[in-house]
Order: structure tokens, then C-alpha cells, then sequence
């Protein structure tokens, strides 16, 4: 598969296969899967075991589903809309004594990272989005001052790159890049 990093990155396996899919099937995912995916973000580490990680998730079809779509930029929205799930992220923004968790969005990105990769694990695709407008989220969703609403995934089994139109499909076809070892990791603060 083009997507998966290359082997000579040395990686693990799980890392390598885990990518950003747009074109999903219409295959729905099972509710012990989904299961699956959510317990893997919960073992996630957490400043104070907080555990600030919240998740609504919705199925296609149902209205919870059209709410969070609807949210979404167009560019996300003509392909999200095909996934079977639909999630909404959230971060819980104090701690338990009330103070604010400065560490809530890092630790709510954390869990996103293992609820992908264990959903890569057994074929499910994910794709993390920040395209979505907050205010729209925050009037539709009518969710509690408590939380911020951190990002949108799509989740679901791969599509065929083909079923999407340019330029999503030639987006699916290209190869991943990333930064080098060299150019993100330093042995002094000023090459930062
Ligand atoms: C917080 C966050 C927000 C993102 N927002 C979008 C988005 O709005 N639309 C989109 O197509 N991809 C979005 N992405 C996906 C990134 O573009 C993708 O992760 C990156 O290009 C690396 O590709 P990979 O995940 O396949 O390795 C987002 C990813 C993250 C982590």
C-alpha cells in the first residue's frame, strides 16, 4: 500500500499502517470494535490520570451523525460524509479539585493517537480533522461549558480510492512525507 511508511523507517508495524484515509466503505463498524477503539484511548497516559477525553460518536443516519457533519468545511464534509462514524472530541477542562488542566488538549490528542492506532489494528481507518466550525459545533451540539471541543474523526474500513472525485482521490493516492529524525530532534535549544 502506498500510504504505509516504509519499511527502512525501522518502525513498528502498527505506526507504519496507521494513515488518514478519505474514501471509506459502506461497511458499518461493530459496536464491540467501536468498543475496542474507545478502550485503547482510555489507556492512554494523562497529567494526573485526568483522563480529560470525552467522545460523542455517531452512526450514519442517525441525527447525531447530520449534526456533526454539518459542522464540518466543505473540503471535509464532501468526504466525511461517506464514513459510517462520526466522532466529536472533546477535552474536560479542569481537573477534578476545579483547577484548569493546562495539559488537556495534549492528553486528549494522546488518547486520539491510541484509539487510532488500535483501530488501525484491526482495519479501521481514521482521520483526524480541526476543519469544522466551532461555533456551529457549539450551537448544534449544545455540549457544556466544562468541555472544548477538540477535533472531528471519521472513522471507517478503507474505500476504494477511485469512488472519490479529484482532488480527494489524488490526495489518497500520493505518497505520505515526513520530517527527518535530524530535523525535529536537537542536542542544543538554539537549532530549535
Ligand atoms: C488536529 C488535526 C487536524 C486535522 N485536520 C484535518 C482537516 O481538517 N482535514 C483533513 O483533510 N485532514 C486533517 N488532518 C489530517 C492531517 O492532514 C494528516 O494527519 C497529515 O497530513 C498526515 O497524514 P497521515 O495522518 O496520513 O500520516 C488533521 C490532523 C490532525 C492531527
Amino acid at each position: 500500500m502506498i500510504k504505509v511508511a516504509p519499511k527502512e523507517t525501522g518502525i513498528h508495524d502498527l505506526l507504519r499502517k496507521r494513515w488518514s484515509a478519505r474514501s471509506f466503505s459502506e461497511a458499518m463498524i461493530g459496536d464491540n470494535e467501536l468498543m475496542n477503539v474507545f478502550q485503547a484511548a482510555s489507556w492512554a497516559s494523562s497529567s494526573m490520570n485526568e483522563q480529560p477525553w470525552r467522545f460523542v460518536y455517531a452512526k450514519k443516519g442517525s441525527d447525531s451523525y447530520e449534526h456533526i457533519l454539518s459542522t464540518l468545511v466543505p473540503m471535509n464534509a464532501i468526504w466525511a460524509g461517506k464514513a459510517p462514524i462520526l466522532l466529536a472530541v472533546f477535552a474536560k477542562k479542569t481537573y477534578g479539585d476545579g483547577s484548569v488542566n493546562l495539559h488537556a488538549w495534549h492528553d486528549v490528542g494522546a488518547a486520539c493517537t491510541k484509539l487510532l492506532l488500535q483501530a488501525a489494528d484491526i482495519g479501521i481507518f481514521g482521520h483526524q480533522m480541526g476543519g469544522f466550525d466551532r461555533q456551529k459545533a457549539k450551537d448544534a451540539f449544545q455540549y457544556p461549558d466544562s468541555m472544548d471541543i477538540v477535533s472531528i474523526i471519521a472513522l471507517g474500513y478503507l474505500g476504494e480510492a477511485d469512488a472519490l472525485e479529484d482532488p480527494f482521490k489524488s490526495r489518497e493516492l500520493t505518497p505520505r512525507t515526513r520530517k527527518s529524525p535530524e530535523e525535529i530532534a536537537f542536542t542544543s535549544f538554539s537549532d530549535l
